[in-house]
């Protein structure tokens, strides 16, 4: 199969609009390869959505493995990406040795968080014939340091920086960026600005493409919802309805 870079600047080059969703267990996987989602994220938001966090800071590589194993048993055709978590991508050695875990337990490619302070990490990643995602804007691994989930690029600063983080992440090889929250105009600033897809979240309409949490899509995760997400599903309420009813017959 063709390098995921090339893949993903072709196809953006032909005007293709991208889709992704994240998966954190076999069952999802399966449930979503083969539907023609552009790839699969085993986020680090499993730490929020399925283990019980307050944010995705305490996840490890050995957590990550976990989940990517569990997803990638129910995949087949979807590239895969799995996020290296906080403190395992500190040094360029550290980065490419938890990309290969990664790889080893089923992930396609790793998606770093950071910009141009994880060039090295990046470099090392993509030395290793592995592909990488960049994550650029607000950056969840950092929320305790930033004091909660900012919009990023408000500033003409912020927005020059985040230009440059990009050109720089494109030129140290990753596929694509994930925008998380960046100001919709600085968004379509950089998507413009860099032959790699942006995959937004929260981040406006005009980047390449979008990426949620399939829990927040389908209503699955009732207790917090993003702003940005319209959820076009409410699977929590269907749960609790068919309990409901299975209670009712168990005691009928
Ligand atoms: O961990 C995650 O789920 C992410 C988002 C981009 C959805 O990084």
């Amino acid at each position: 199969m063709k390098a995921l870079r090339d893949h993903f600047r072709e196809a953006k080059a032909a005007g293709k609009k991208f889709a992704a969703l994240t998966a954190y267990d076999y069952s999802m996987g399966r449930l979503l390869d083969g539907l023609g989602l552009d790839f699969l994220l085993v986020g680090d938001s499993v730490g929020m959505i399925q283990l019980g966090h307050p944010d995705t800071t305490r996840v490890t590589l050995e957590d990550m493995e976990h989940h990517v194993r569990a997803v990638a048993a129910g995949v087949s055709e979807t590239p895969l990406v799995a996020d290296l978590p906080k403190g395992t991508y500190n040094d360029p050695d550290a980065a490419a040795q938890s990309a290969r875990r990664l790889a080893q337990a089923g992930a396609t490619a790793v998606k770093i968080e950071g910009g141009i302070e994880v060039v090295p990490q990046i470099e090392a990643v993509c030395a290793e014939g592995l592909s990488a995602l960049g994550h650029l804007g607000m950056l969840p691994q950092r929320v305790r340091e930033e004091g909660g989930y900012r919009v990023k690029g408000r500033t003409p600063e912020q927005a020059a920086v985040l230009l440059s983080e990009a050109q720089a992440l494109e030129q140290a090889g990753v596929f694509g960026i994930v925008l998380e929250i960046v100001v919709p105009d600085v968004a379509a600033e950089m998507t413009r600005t860099i032959p790699v897809p942006t995959i937004g979240i929260g981040s406006g309409p005009n980047c390449d493409g979008q990426i949620l949490v399939t829990h927040d899509l389908v209503g699955l995760f009732p207790w917090f919802r993003p702003r940005f997400v319209t959820p076009k599903a409410d699977l929590a309420s269907e749960i609790r309805r068919a309990v409901s009813e299975y209670i009712r017959d168990c005691r009928g």
